[in-house]
């Protein structure tokens, strides 16, 4: 089984990003899987500090490690927005293949100098964990958010970039380059859709030279997705389209029939609603990321 870092880079060789899809329960796993496995392309779920506390950060390691093994399949699990050592280790320590370490809302010094401790920490317990870090306002909250004036975010720069990846070494960043979490009620009636400030994806590219993840991935325009892949992006966020199909999915399942009470008879709508996401996304990322 490759490893998640020779994933990542392979995929900014050809071309492509990597999907990574939030995972919160099975229903949505199930469906981010079975996606990934028909396509036949390697696929990265992640579970923020609540998706963790829901679901058990443990159970999580077990359940997607299982699957890796079963299927031979290269799914990798991230620990994704960790905000603080401690969660981090929890991570690391239960086999999660990747740690995002975000201290964005911290002065850039500040975040360097402690993304940088935990660059050390999480690999002198696994050499192999990839870890990402974040600089940059990106907003939080990957759920819906009242339409209005787009808030006004400044981007990374790529000075801002070379100084953090430099300091830190970190194996993968994130920056902010016109992305932000969550979708305004537009983007779920598709009226609006984000853009992204594809130069300076570009310019942060080569000031860097490491590979880029893109956070806030939903609802963003598919030609802006395709563009940013072009620019340097190698991994693609994507969070609330999945829970708003999760969500639509499982009320057409309770909708069905009144009084059904079997779990696997309900869900499956849920399933195939996740799934139908995942798929267009990850078909969009690049279908010759093939297996
Ligand atoms: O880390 C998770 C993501 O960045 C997802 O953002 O909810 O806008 O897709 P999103
Ligand atoms: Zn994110």
């Amino acid at each position: 089984m490759k490893k998640l870092i020779d994933v990542v880079q392979e995929a900014g060789k050809t071309c492509v990003a990597i999907g990574h899809f939030n995972i919160a329960d099975l229903v949505i796993l199930k469906g981010v899987f079975e996606a990934a496995r028909e396509l036949k392309v390697p696929v990265m779920v992640g579970a923020s500090e609540g998706e963790r506390e829901f679901a058990g950060t443990r159970q999580l390691a077990a359940v997607v490690r299982s699957v890796r093994e079963e299927f031979d399949f290269p799914i990798f699990l991230n620990a994704d927005h960790t905000h603080s050592l401690a969660k981090g280790l929890e991570a690391v320590k239960a086999g999660f293949d990747s740690v995002v370490f975000d201290l964005s809302t911290l002065p850039l010094e500040e975040n360097a100098r402690l993304t940088e401790q935990a660059v050390e920490t999480f690999k002198s317990i696994n050499p192999e964990v990839v870890v990402e870090g974040e600089i940059g306002d990106i907003g939080s909250g990957s759920e819906i958010h009242a339409d209005g004036p787009t808030p006004d975010r400044t981007l990374t720069t790529p000075e801002e970039a070379r100084q953090f990846v430099t300091e830190t070494k970190v194996d993968v960043l994130a920056p902010a380059v016109g992305n932000s979490h969550g979708m305004r009620r537009g983007m779920v009636t598709g009226k609006e859709r984000k853009h992204l400030a594809l130069e300076r994806i570009r310019e942060i590219k080569s000031a860097t030279c490491v590979p880029l993840t893109l956070h806030g991935g939903s609802g963003t325009a598919d030609d802006d997705l395709k563009q940013a892949i072009h620019a340097g992006v190698n991994v693609i966020h994507i969070n609330t389209e999945l829970r708003l199909a999760w969500k639509q999915g499982l009320e057409a399942g309770l909708a069905k029939r009144e009084d059904e009470v079997v779990p696997y008879k309900i869900l499956p709508p849920a399933v195939a609603a996740v799934r139908n996401v995942v798929s267009a996304r990850l078909r969009l990322f690049g279908e010759q990321n093939q297996l």
